[in-house]
């Protein structure tokens, strides 16, 4: 397999092949060069830290830098004092922006105590351009910087770090402004080992007025399916049961390849492989969620029973505003249509308030379509004005007292909805993916169940990877107590 790729019988002395992904496992092996020289002269592995920010498609792109590290011949540390630290960073809130400043200074006292320190940041804060400038002036410390479009090249980059003789620690900062491939088999280290996320589709098509992913993460694309049936098929003989097809609207998947295929035909190829227990998906936009996965929903044996679907707002003027496509009624009805097809859905979403001209009669509807969606839990966000979107230059921003006080009542209306929808499944037996042990209390381990709530119940590590049945005894929000059955 890929991951076990043999970096000590590539030849050096010869020029980088020019094709993908060879051209990365050649610098990985010139990189894996100045580590043994490291080892020797410090008698240990060097170490590298790598920290995610933002969401799952993040998360495993982190996956594949750690991968690559490893592969390399880093060993990763638990905490920032390491050889190498890279922040994935995430840019959807202004907030996330400003926290990033706050922890590469940190790095500034690692920094002074192993001068050798690398410093890289990636991810979509740095396809900004403002931010980058930021960090050129203000953040001398950062060694590399690159972009979403070429993640790919990190081992070229950190190459190009560790062997520079010039001694003018000049920062690399390579940022593409659109992808132009998908290289495929690079390695990825794994958080869990039976589980993982599958990138389906990359970048986003549909400029929600609020949003900078489109900006950021650039347009829709997506990996062929045989690329995809191929990792999971891999990962499925490497004892992965469950996985998350990722994109960042994964209902348009397909659209765009030479030979299209729908989402739901992908689905189905999935289901097909042996050995694969679980399917899970995010996210999907309402707009583009069709009949045909619908029913597909209903009747596969291994689709699990969770719909996140972002609802924003429930009112359909800010709807329209926000370039959403759908409206109240028929977000409504299709919630309806889902939940005649899968009775046992959680239907989870992300709801925003504070979105510019955002009136007390708009808030109402959102907090109407919570009660009536019944949803299982929803990710609340305020607001923020994100610069190059459109609704950052519109008029009526709202008062941060007003969007406060909204956002008060929100999470009230969220947390009570979601509690009365948990209360409903006490008592009943359901699979649960044990994950880890739990680490607050001794002899209990933690699973997830189909419709993606955490239950705690009393067993040994004995059980992780595993599917087990469990009966949910009382429900505590976020999570159950359960029993083994
Ligand atoms: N302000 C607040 N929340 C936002 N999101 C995206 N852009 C913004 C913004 N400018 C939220 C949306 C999206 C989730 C990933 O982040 O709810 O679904
Ligand atoms: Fe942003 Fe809208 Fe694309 Fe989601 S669908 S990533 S909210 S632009």
């Amino acid at each position: 397999m890929y991951n076990e790729i043999n970096l000590d019988s590539i030849d050096l002395t010869t020029a980088p092949p020019e094709k993908e992904p060879s051209r990365q496992y050649y610098f990985m092996a010139k990189c894996r060069e100045w580590i043994k020289e490291f080892k020797k002269k410090n008698n240990r592995c060097p170490t590298a830290y790598v920290q995610t920010f933002g969401c799952q498609m993040n998360a495993r792109d982190s996956e594949k830098i750690l991968g690559i590290f490893k592969c390399i011949g880093y060993e990763e540390a638990d905490s920032e004092e390491a050889d190498l630290v890279l922040f994935n960073t995430c840019t959807v809130r202004e907030n996330a922006n400003l926290k990033l400043y706050g922890r590469i200074g940190q790095l500034k006292k690692y920094k002074k105590k192993n001068p050798n320190m690398i410093i890289i940041l990636c991810g979509c804060m740095m396809q900004e351009k403002q931010a980058v400038d930021k960090i050129r002036r203000s953040y001398q410390n950062v060694d590399i910087i690159f972009g979403t479009h070429n993640i790919f090249k990190l081992a070229q980059l950190l190459a190009m770090k560790l062997l520079d003789e010039s001694g003018n620690n000049k920062m690399i900062i390579d940022i593409w402004e659109k992808s132009t491939e998908i290289v495929e088999e690079l390695p990825t280290e794994r958080k869990y080992s039976f589980k993982s996320g599958v990138n389906i589709m990359f970048g986003c098509n549909n400029f929600c007025s609020y949003c900078i992913v489109p900006y950021v993460r650039g347009r829709e694309r997506s990996r062929k399916p045989e690329d995809i049936i191929n990792e999971i098929e891999n990962l499925v003989a490497d004892g992965v049961v469950e996985v998350m097809l990722l994109g960042q609207n994964v209902n348009s998947y397909g659209k765009n390849l030479d030979n299209p295929i729908s989402f739901t035909e992908l689905l189905r190829r999935v289901e097909n492989i042996e050995g694969l227990k679980r399917i899970r998906f995010m996210t999907s936009h309402p707009k583009d969620l069709s009949d045909e996965l619908i029913e597909f929903m209903g009747q596969s044996e291994k689709l699990c029973h969770h719909l996140h679907l972002p609802l924003q707002s429930g009112s359909s003027r800010l709807l329209e505003i926000m370039n959403r496509h759908y409206t109240k009624e028929s977000y409504l009805k299709l919630v309806d249509k889902i939940k005649k097809a899968v009775p046992d859905i959680a239907i989870t979403t992300d709801i925003i308030t504070g979105f510019p001209g955002e009136t007390e009669d708009d808030f109402k509807e959102t907090l109407d379509v919570i009660e009536k969606a019944e949803y299982d839990s929803a990710f609340t966000f305020i607001y923020s004005k994100r610069t190059g979107t459109p609704a950052a230059s519109m008029q009526n921003q709202i008062s941060d007292e007003v969007i406060k006080e909204r956002f008060e009542r929100l999470l009230k209306v969220v947390q009570d909805t979601s509690a009365k929808k948990a209360a409903q499944s006490v008592g009943k037996i359901t699979d649960v993916l044990v994950e880890e042990k739990n680490a607050q209390e001794e002899g209990f381990v933690t699973g997830r169940t189909g419709q993606n709530y955490l239950v705690h119940f009393k067993g040994d590590k004995s059980l992780i990877g595993k599917i087990v049945p469990v009966k949910l005894c009382e429900s505590r929000g976020f999570y159950y107590y359960g029993e083994r059955c």
